[in-house]
């Protein structure tokens, strides 16, 4: 299926380059203590970027900057060169850590996210992505009464159903047995075939050696290195990165 943004380039109708996305000393403090601590970093529009680093290092933090969900104390954030905006905002999906639902059966969670369809369009689209996500079974079933799992599944679907040209994700297979993870990274996977960045938090190593075309390694509010995937794993540059990749605890 085109995105909306190629069948409108289609119709010439163009829409501004959101790439490279570029943070620039980027400060996000709670009282005297620093959580975000100066950190820069460019990202490129093709790469599935995969942000590592112990718990507590910022991952969480660094998405809800870059996705506009919080304003940084400092620095500046720029998408194509240009600041955030509704426009930009839109343009852009974050799964949770933790799935925030809707209080509405599985079904109506994703039909809401289709409000821009037909309605008998959007009824059938809802079923599509809900069959992706393996959960057909329970569409009629309260989202709040679902499995974990099943929860991160369905918060996937509803962040395609938007057709993102950006998808944050943050921990999306958390909670996940190693079937459903394979599902959830055939999910984001297609999605990123289809033309959408990924941006991913994972703590999962397995899952970013298979996801990842680049790391970003992110230790106490700031960003170490950016390394290629394959480089990432067999040469981390840093000390905090080589500890994370042999399994050792990270201070
Ligand atoms: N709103 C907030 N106010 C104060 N401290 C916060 C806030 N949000 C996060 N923190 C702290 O900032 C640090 C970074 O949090 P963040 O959630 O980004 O970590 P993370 O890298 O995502 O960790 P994890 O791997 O455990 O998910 C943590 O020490 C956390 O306790
Ligand atoms: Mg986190």
């Amino acid at each position: 299926m085109l995105k909306a943004t190629e069948t409108e380039n289609m119709g010439h109708v163009r829409r501004t380059p959101l790439f490279p996305l570029v943070a620039k000393g980027l400060k996000y403090a709670s009282g005297e203590r620093a959580l975000i601590d100066g950190l820069s970093l460019e990202i490129g529009e093709t790469t599935r970027t995969v942000i590592l680093g112990p718990n507590g290092a910022g991952k969480s933090l660094l998405l809800r900057l870059l996705h506009g969900l919080l304003e940084p104390d400092a620095g500046s954030i720029t998408w194509g060169g240009e600041a955030m905006s509704g426009e930009v905002q839109a343009r852009q999906a974050l799964v949770f850590q933790r799935p925030t639902l809707l209080r509405r059966s599985a079904l109506a969670n994703l039909t809401f996210v289709l409000s821009h369809l037909p309605a008998a369009e959007r009824t059938t689209r809802a079923h599509e992505l809900l069959a992706a996500a393996h959960l057909e079974h329970i569409a009629a079933t309260p989202a709040r009464l679902l499995s974990g799992g099943e929860q991160q599944r369905l918060s996937l679907a509803r962040a395609l159903a938007r057709e993102p040209d950006v998808l944050f994700l943050d921990e999306p297979s958390a909670s996940i047995d190693p079937a459903a993870t394979a599902l959830i990274e055939k999910m984001i996977a297609n999605a990123a075939d289809d033309g959408t960045k990924i941006v991913l938090v994972t703590h999962d190593l397995g899952q970013a050696r298979r996801l990842a075309d680049e790391v970003v390694f992110l230790h106490q509010g700031r960003v170490t290195e950016v390394t290629p995937a394959p480089e990432f794993f067999s040469r981390p540059r840093t000390d905090p990165a080589r500890s994370f990749v042999a399994g050792r605890l990270v201070l």
